[in-house]
């Protein structure tokens, strides 16, 4: 039997119900913990049926400002939109903070009269949330010092698709504290699952974060345990993370830091205490023979491209959300004194 190609106005209703239309994403407490699920469900959707959303955000307009370097965000953000029929503008800010040469809040003005989303990356969490507080269209977060919630959507995304039932699943964070780790574990709180994070003594995640992922917690049944041994978190894990030691921005750290992490390293010996069926991830760029192994990263519980696949379906879903479903109904353009 052939399948009926979904109809626009039916795209449009299925994202346009889920109650996110012209919302933010800074963070992941941006969103409610059946929120998330509602993501992921359209992200399957779309990631099955790629053809019935090529036209989806026809006519629509994205912006990408990124102070810092990137190859996955900024690609998938670019083949998603150009692959929902929408178009995108890559601005280079990695020359100068994006407030450098006006204030922030007339860039804002300017952007919400001409496009209708934008995505930021960028040194200081700030200056996300503040876009987000001056622009009347949707404000995305590609990475800020503080989180990374697009990248722990897709992961989340991704072990949903290899393990099914995410509150049955332990993942083991090893390594930095760090913006990535802050949106995995406010993820993991929301999906009720659990996380045993191991970091050295003082490079652990931020306290506020984990407080709010604790909170969160309470109400959905996650488990979140922070150790600094690492075999103690990795013991027994479904899935063991590690990303950079030395995040974007403290390359002046980085001798420092190599010190203090390398027995923080997955490697082989490391991920024998994980489950049998365990997986390996990492956000990726990886820095072999550093955080991750070459036996580890190459081996076949490694799932790290299908994480990076997933950020581009798990993106477009995001996109498709916030412009509600792309039909109907344009941006409120503000009207300043
Ligand atoms: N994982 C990730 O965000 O990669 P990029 O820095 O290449 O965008
Ligand atoms: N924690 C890393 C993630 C890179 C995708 C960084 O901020 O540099």
């Amino acid at each position: 039997m052939t399948r009926q190609p979904l109809a626009a106005t039916e795209i449009a209703s299925i994202a346009d119900a889920r109650g996110f239309w012209s919302r933010d994403l800074v963070s992941i407490r941006d969103l409610s913990p059946g929120e998330v699920d509602a993501i992921f469900d359209l992200t399957a959707l779309i990631k099955a049926r790629p053809v019935d959303f090529r036209t989806a955000l026809s006519g629509r307009q994205l912006v990408l400002f990124f102070e810092k370097p990137s190859l996955r965000t900024r690609l998938t953000f670019e083949a998603g939109m150009a692959s929902l029929g929408g178009v995108s503008f890559f601005v280079d800010q990695t020359g100068e903070r994006i407030d450098a040469r006006e204030k922030l809040s007339d860039i804002a003005h300017n952007l919400e009269r001409w496009i209708d989303i934008i995505v930021l990356r960028t040194f200081a969490h700030a200056t996300v949330e503040k876009m987000a507080e001056y622009a009347s269209v949707p404000v995305i977060n590609a990475l800020s010092e503080l989180e990374h919630p697009c990248q722990a959507l897709a992961d989340y995304f991704t072990l949903r698709e290899r393990f099914g039932k995410l509150q049955d699943l332990t993942l083991a964070f090893v390594g930095d504290g760090n913006n990535v780790l802050h949106s995995l574990l406010l993820t993991c709180a929301s999906l009720g699952s659990s996380i045993r994070i191991a970091t050295p003594p003082s490079y652990g995640p931020d306290c506020d974060i984990v407080a709010q992922a604790r909170e969160i917690a309470r109400q959905t049944g996650a488990t979140i345990e922070l150790f600094t041994d690492p075999r103690e978190a990795v013991s027994g894990a479904d899935a063991v993370y590690t990303d950079t030691w030395t995040s974007m921005g403290h390359e002046r750290e980085a001798k420092q830091r190599a010190m203090v992490f390398a027995p923080y390293q997955v490697n082989r010996e490391l991920m024998v205490e994980s489950a049998l069926h365990a997986v390996f991830m990492h956000c990726l760029p990886a820095h072999r023979g550093e955080e991750v192994s070459d036996a580890v990263i190459d081996s076949t519980q490694s799932i790290v491209f299908d994480q990076a696949e997933n950020r581009l379906h798990v993106q477009k879903a995001i996109l498709l959300l916030l412009l509600g479903g792309g039909m109907g109904r344009l941006p409120i353009r503000s009207v300043h004194a």
